[in-house]
């Protein structure tokens, strides 16, 4: 998603829960606002309505949670909810268990019906367990987020974000010290109903029932949990961006084809895709986006390995972003439906 102005001041409350969620706004209010951290995490409020905030929250419903799936616009949020609707049927095509449409139907809309959307932030936040920021990667506008959500969130309430690519401590560092106690990076991996990996990234400020809090959510929500400290691309970006980036100057020293790097790592590796085919999907913006903060950033990252690579650039320039550019491809052509063609 993207956002021009700070998310808390584009709130639309006329649109509050106009979705198709099924548990209603008067049930909302009558929730307690007492602090409910012994009880676990029931309520989650996903903030962005992209790729991963969708997988996110479908994740949570799927877990039986109660979400709140909150962006700016009203178009955000569905689109999320459709993200999310084309997942479950992915998922229950796949369930032997069921064999009828109209059981497939009720699967579907039981895990639907835990999900409500807002435009609201402050109706968002008010009466969360967990709240899981995975809107634009922009340090400001994260940081007026969780700035505004800090004075309205209970202060019992969880914050999570979910950046790939920025400071965790330095996102909190626009909550208060109490808050900064419950604040962690939470980071899934695309797509997020299949990626079965969730970092918990704590700071120093980071209080260890937060980081118990969340690894019991992860359970819950059929993920498997590891912990780090807060440094640039965490644990599995670490890695895997640099050797994106060096399978990407292969191609550019003409090395080797794109096609044959591929196969050779998942031939030769065991990778379920090539690191090519691999920038294509995560979106080469992106991983551009990441290796340039981390530029910024010698003393933590070896400069050569994120040293800017004449190729990406041009790639970039041309629009060519990968299979969310369906029509100029990356490395990859890919069709309209945005499937690789080989
Ligand atoms: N929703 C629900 N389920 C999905 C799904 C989706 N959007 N996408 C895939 N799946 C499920 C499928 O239903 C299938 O489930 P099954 O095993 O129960 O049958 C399983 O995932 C495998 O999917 P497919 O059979 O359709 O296709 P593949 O076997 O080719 O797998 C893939 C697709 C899971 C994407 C696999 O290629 C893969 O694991 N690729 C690597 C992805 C990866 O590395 N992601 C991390 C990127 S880095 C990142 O996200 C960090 C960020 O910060 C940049």
């Amino acid at each position: 998603m993207v956002l021009s102005r700070p998310l808390f001041l584009l709130v639309r409350p006329a649109t509050r829960f106009s979705c198709s969620s099924t548990f209603s706004r008067a049930g909302l209010r009558s929730f307690s606002l007492s602090p409910r951290r012994d009880a676990g995490i029931e309520r989650v409020t996903i903030y962005g309505g992209g790729l991963m905030g969708a997988g996110i929250a479908q994740i949570a419903a799927t877990a039986g949670k109660k979400v709140l799936l909150c962006d700016v616009k009203e178009s955000a949020v569905q689109n999320g909810l459709s993200i999310i609707q084309k997942s479950l049927a992915r998922i229950a095509a796949k369930r032997p268990e069921l064999t009828t449409d109209q059981e497939t139907t009720a699967w579907v809309e039981s895990i639907m019906g835990r999900i409500a959307t807002t435009t609201d932030s402050e109706e968002g936040v008010k009466e969360a367990d967990l709240v899981v920021e995975a809107i634009i990667e922009n340090m400001k506008i994260k940081q007026d987020l969780f700035k505004f959500l800090d004075g309205k969130a209970p202060a019992s309430c969880i914050f999570a974000s979910n950046t790939s690519s920025l400071s965790i401590s330095e996102i909190a560092s626009a909550v208060s010290k109490e808050r900064q106690a419950k604040f962690a990076g939470l980071h899934f991996f695309n797509p997020v109903p299949a990626m079965k990996l969730v970092e918990i990234i704590s700071t120093p400020e980071t209080a260890p029932e937060t980081t118990a809090a969340l690894f019991e959510i992860c359970q819950q929500m059929g993920k498997t949990a590891v912990t780090c400290k807060d440094t640039p691309g965490f644990i599995v970006n670490r890695l895997l961006v640099p050797y994106m980036l060096e399978a990407i100057r292969m191609v550019e020293r003409g090395d080797a084809s794109a096609k044959d790097i591929d196969t050779a790592m998942k031939l030769g590796a065991g990778y379920p895709m090539g690191p090519l085919s691999l920038s294509d999907y995560v979106g080469l913006d992106t991983t551009s986006f990441i290796a340039a903060g981390w530029r910024d950033q010698p003393d933590k990252v070896a400069p050569a390995l994120v040293a800017e690579i004449p190729l990406l650039d041009a790639m970039l320039k041309d629009g060519k972003l990968g299979k969310k550019t369906p029509e100029k491809g990356g490395f990859w052509q890919y069709d309209a439906k945005g499937r690789q063609i080989e």
